[in-house]
């Protein structure tokens, strides 16, 4: 068989899982190896399964995941855009932790969550209210919307993408997420969330970014 051939016999995906940045118990004891099994393992993996079967054969097949998203929602909230949704939201929330995680937000990030929040104490107090009272599932985000900052809400799979904005750093409040650890405590989750876990460097990473793009007049113009 030529290699032209083989080529075309492999397999290819539009959507894959990416691999974990840490051991799966490298976040305990706040959050478990077990969970990560199933949420990981399994929650995960399904979005992204259902989601390349459903792609297949349709204008997004191939198509990078944050555009996917995007094109995906603007045909409305359904089996597709809730699993590619999915797959984007998992994939930044493994990011939004780390193994000695949370503490003090760094510069410049520490300047514009005060000028935005009041303080980090008022910043950590909203993330939780704003994740404890999220009704059902969905996610909790820190985003930056044209220079500044805002905790954003949303249900299901939604994310602030589609209404562009760009995530910081987000927490997963489906019960999935926290419940073989915390069972109901959300709020404590949350609390472990900003405390313990979040990746303050990814979040300035995200940020800096974002301002690159967006420049010092607060949009896209390019003015730098
Ligand atoms: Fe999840």
């Amino acid at each position: 068989m030529s290699q032209a051939q083989l080529k075309t016999t492999e397999a290819t995906v539009t959507f894959t899982l990416p691999t974990l940045p840490y051991d799966k118990a490298a976040l305990e004891p706040h959050i478990s190896a077990k969970t990560f099994d199933f949420h990981y393992g399994k929650h995960h993996k399904a979005y992204v399964d259902k989601a390349n079967e459903l792609v297949k054969g349709t204008p997004l097949e191939g198509k990078p995941l944050e555009v996917a998203v995007v094109e995906s929602r603007k045909q409305g909230v359904g089996p597709l855009f809730n699993n590619i949704g999915q797959i984007y939201n998992h994939n930044l929330f493994w990011l939004s932790m780390a193994p000695n995680g949370g503490g003090a937000a760094p510069s410049p990030l520490a300047e514009k969550i005060n000028e935005a929040f009041g303080s980090f104490d008022a910043f950590k107090e909203q993330f939780v209210a704003a994740g404890v009272g999220q009704f059902g599932s969905g996610w909790v985000w820190l985003v930056s919307s044209k220079g500044k900052l805002e905790i954003v809400k949303t249900a299901n799979a939604e994310s602030p993408l589609t209404d562009g904005k760009t995530p910081l750093l987000v927490c997963d409040v489906w019960e999935h997420a926290y419940y073989l650890d915390y069972q109901n405590r959300r709020a404590d989750f949350l609390k472990v969330f900003v405390e313990k876990l979040a990746n303050w460097k990814f979040a300035v990473q995200n940020y800096k970014k974002d301002a690159e793009m967006t420049g010092s007049c607060g949009t896209s113009c390019g003015c730098g």
